[in-house]
């Protein structure tokens, strides 16, 4: 995608450039506001002249595999932090993440035996859209946290003013995470033959040993092929993709590019991105921006959303009703998801239109402990993934995937599990920023349940 002398080159329309910026006289909710114009003038410059993180090519790729999914041709299995930080963009952490999102495809895979399409929440997931715009403690009045890309976490003045300079860092950690990402799947980690070394270092559980057993099948099976002479080189690489909420208006539209091949714009920040619950407004700019770029698009559907809602941004997202364009990834509740997603799917089955379903089961459960810790109960998760399967089950639409914040690490942020986290517990291990995520071993069970859902579908 990018130029090379022997490419053709297809410029870009003008109106196309100018269809680019049209968001700009619209209403972009959840912006950060940049005391020094300037600056962030010089941040979104510098962006632009930066490489691309990833090419049309691979993006393509990708609509084409969503597009299976939404048939049912595989599935979609998308996680990680809910805010990723610069200071734990580690390689440490970004294996172990890694690893737990191989881990539960391993499971999916073995479930369901159709192929899992693996997309990090990763590479980009550096902002957050925030309730207040201020956070109060103990009588001081600052602006809220609104994700490493935009300003600090630390509750001070200098720390929680807005800084430009942190979307171009952004952009650079984004790229040391994807070229790890890259290394790992590419290069020999995400080899199947190493199932079980992927497990080393945890504790004995039932999900863990659940997990050893599949292994050693898996293990047993890839014998079973070596010995017949198969040729083993789809089970060493994997694709794995990159994918965050497209919310920062000053870091999508400089790292949006015009494909060299096809004069259209990529969103080259990641393959994958999606509009959130706070940003889908049909009118505001978003919507506008997104609907403009050839990258696979989610959105974000809370329980009051309407089938009109709905057929609007399908309109306006997706026009064309092309194969792997559009995911609806809905976060309902665990207790509002029978309720409020038969009449989505009621009315789009009637309608025609078959976008790619995939189950958030992470942002409708929140609860705050008393002691102050957000949370989420393991079981409302399973109850809502649960809930998701029924309804498409009755609708006769396709389940096509699951969206989670996880971790690799052993962390304390969500109640229950097979290790029993308690609310006594959570402050052991608590490290996540924003929203709290499954542990590794929560992953793990998760995965197990969603295969025998997948196994029924
Ligand atoms: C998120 O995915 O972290 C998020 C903020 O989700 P939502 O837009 O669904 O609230
Ligand atoms: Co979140």
């Amino acid at each position: 995608m990018l130029l090379d002398s022997s490419d053709t080159v297809v410029p870009a329309d003008e109106s196309v450039i100018a269809g680019l910026d049209h968001w700009r006289s619209l209403e972009a909710r959840q912006q950060p506001t940049w005391p020094d114009a300037e600056a962030a003038r010089e941040a979104s410059a510098e962006l632009a002249s930066m490489p691309p993180l990833v090419f049309a090519g691979e993006v393509d790729e990708l609509r084409e595999k969503l597009a299976a999914a939404a048939e049912g041709r595989a599935f979609l299995l998308q996680g990680g932090d809910c805010a990723e930080t610069f200071a734990e963009a580690t390689a440490d952490k970004i294996r172990n993440r890694v690893k737990t999102v191989l881990q539960m495809a391993v499971v999916l895979t073995y479930g369901a035996s159709v192929p899992v399409i693996k997309m990090g929440r990763m590479a980009g997931q550096f902002a957050k859209p925030r309730s207040s715009d201020t956070e109060t403690r103990g009588g001081m009045t600052l602006p809220a946290y609104r994700g490493d890309m935009v300003n600090g976490y630390e509750f001070t003045e200098e720390s929680r003013t807005a800084d430009p300079r942190r979307l171009v860092r952004g952009y650079h950690t984004a790229a040391s995470t994807l070229n790890l990402m890259r290394a790992f799947t590419q290069g020999g980690f995400a080899d199947l033959r190493q199932v079980h070394s992927w497990n080393r270092g945890f504790s004995a559980n039932p999900a863990n040993q659940r997990y050893e057993g599949l292994a050693r099948e898996i293990d047993r099976a890839i014998k079973f092929m070596e010995a017949a002479g198969a040729d083993f080189d789809e089970l060493k690489r994997v694709d794995f993709y990159a994918s965050h909420e497209a919310l920062l208006m000053d870091y999508e539209r400089p790292m949006t590019r015009i494909d060299s091949r096809t004069g259209t714009p990529y969103d080259t920040s990641g393959h994958f991105v999606w509009i959130g619950e706070r940003t889908r407004q049909i009118e505001g700019a978003h919507v506008d921006f997104l609907s403009r770029v050839r990258n696979p698009l989610g959105v974000k559907l809370g329980p009051a959303t309407t089938p009109d809602d709905m057929f609007r941004l399908i309109d306006k997202l997706d026009p064309d009703r092309e194969p792997g364009r559009l995911t609806f990834i809905t976060r309902m509740g665990a207790g509002k998801i029978r309720d409020a997603l038969p009449p989505l799917l009621e009315a789009i089955r009637k309608h025609g239109a078959t976008p790619l379903w995939v189950t958030d089961p992470m942002h409708g459960n929140g609860l705050t402990t008393p002691t102050g810790y957000k949370t989420r109960r393991f079981d409302d998760v399973v109850d809502e993934v649960k809930g998701f399967f029924e309804a498409h089950r009755d609708a006769g639409t396709i389940p096509g995937g699951i969206h989670v914040e996880l971790t690799g690490d052993d962390v304390t942020e969500c109640l229950g599990g097979s290790e029993h986290i308690e609310e006594a517990t959570l402050a052991t291990h608590y490290e996540s920023l924003c929203d709290p995520r499954l542990n590794h071993m929560q992953s793990l069970e998760l995965a197990f349940l969603v295969a025998e859902e997948l196994g029924a579908r």
